[in-house]
């Protein structure tokens, strides 16, 4: 039996990374839709036509955030189902074209175990690698590219460490090899600016957990022209390449999220980053030993990943004392605790070794993270890593 440790409202919170608290004001829009759009929006009735005219509202708000065409957007249930879609979708509705996808080697598990999936169905993925601080390297991306290639997936923001790839440079290299380029945008999505024509993206992942909105919501953008083969086959909803009744209370949260979201942006960036800046600076000077993963310079403003040398052994004691505390954290092999606690593939890729990459305490900010709370968190680290003991 679960037991709670401390109340989520006293929490400090610093997992935005993983999800977000939702927003009162994406809750309060989503109950309130859940009253008044409960029609099916496939209905020929007034009810469903209201449904609809919501639901084709939400998706004009959308795009425009996006830089898109509403006919460009089809609603999904998850960040996990957009990328499995775009993956999945254009390696089947292309492989006549050939049978090679490219990923980079720090891709969310959903792009990485669906490329794995798609390596057993016959097709061939190139898993890139990364240098020390995360980043792909175009030269290696060009030469990897062949004249069999289909698809290159990489990530906007990376989910640990916060590094932000050269998608435009990406997009650019695949529209002049003509092929298609794939963006997972969960992790910028309304916290640094995201335009799919600048990105030249033939598809991009959003979705609304990340942003302050509900869980079980995500979109694909598909620039018109892609061919992308259904992976759920039904009713023929959102053009046929998504079938199910849409999720209308859901998507009506995430597009009151997301605007609310890029509507402070800006302010947002330079605030968090402020607190990212003191957090990282009192680290270096309360913890010896501390050492930051990941880039200094192409990070997003929400992201701390660091290690403390010597003590990578006891990540998640750490973590444990923290939550104790009332702190939560994530670490390198709890990222993706359903893996049963692999150190983190990301780390790795950036050169840690497993043991240390086991060690990474990720921070991750949100726009409810308080200067108070990131205050009382220094205080409490500085304390609790002073029961820790060296492992080697
Ligand atoms: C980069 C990235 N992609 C995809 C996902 C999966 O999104 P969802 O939880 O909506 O399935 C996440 C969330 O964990 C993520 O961080």
């Amino acid at each position: 039996m679960m037991t709670l440790m401390t109340d989520p409202g006293q929490s400090i919170y610093l997992d935005n990374a993983a999800t977000t608290p939702i927003d009162p004001l994406v809750s309060d829009a989503i109950q309130a839709a859940g009253k008044e759009y409960y029609g099916n929006a496939s209905s020929l009735h007034s009810v469903g036509a209201q449904a609809h005219e919501v639901l084709e509202q939400s998706r004009e708000r959308l795009a425009s955030l996006l830089g898109a065409m509403p006919s460009e957007i089809v609603f999904t249930g998850s960040g996990t189902e957009s990328n499995n879609l775009a993956l999945k979708g254009v390696a089947f509705a292309n492989a006549h074209r050939g049978r090679h996808i490219i990923v980079s080697a720090i891709e969310h598990d959903c792009i990485l175990r669906a490329a794995r999936w798609l390596e057993r169905q016959g097709f061939f993925v190139t898993y890139l690698p990364v240098d020390n601080e995360g980043l792909i390297e175009m030269s290696s991306l060009e030469k990897a590219m062949t004249d069999k290639t289909i698809l290159v997936s990489m990530m906007h923001v990376n989910n640990e460490i916060g590094t932000i790839e050269p998608v435009e440079e990406i997009g650019k290299l695949c529209r002049k090899r003509n092929v298609y380029f794939h963006s997972d945008a969960c992790q910028s999505f309304g916290k640094i600016p995201l335009n799919v024509d600048k990105m030249q993206a033939g598809l991009l992942t959003v979705n609304a957990h990340k942003l302050h909105g509900p869980k079980g919501v995500g979109a694909l953008y598909i620039r018109s022209g892609v061919a992308v083969e259904p992976l759920l086959h039904g009713g023929g909803q959102e053009k046929g390449i998504r079938s199910s009744t849409e999720n209308i209370p859901g998507i009506i949260g995430f597009v009151k999220a997301a605007e609310i979201a890029c509507s402070q942006m800006e302010s947002e960036m330079r605030r968090v980053t402020e607190l990212r800046e003191q957090i990282i600076s009192r680290l270096y000077q309360e913890i010896e030993g501390v050492y930051l993963n990941g880039s200094r310079t192409y990070r997003i403003p929400h992201n701390i990943n660091f290690c403390i040398e010597g003590m990578e052994g006891e990540g998640i004691r750490l973590q444990l004392l923290l939550d104790d505390a009332g702190v939560c954290v994530s670490t390198g092999s709890a990222c993706s605790s359903n893996d049963g606690g692999n150190p983190s593939h990301v780390l790795q890729a950036i050169g840690l070794d497993p043991f240390q990459a086991r060690g990474g305490i990720r921070l991750s900010l949100g726009r409810f993270t308080t200067r108070k709370q990131v205050d009382d968190f220094l205080t409490i680290i500085t304390e609790k890593v002073k029961q820790l003991n060296p492992i080697f």
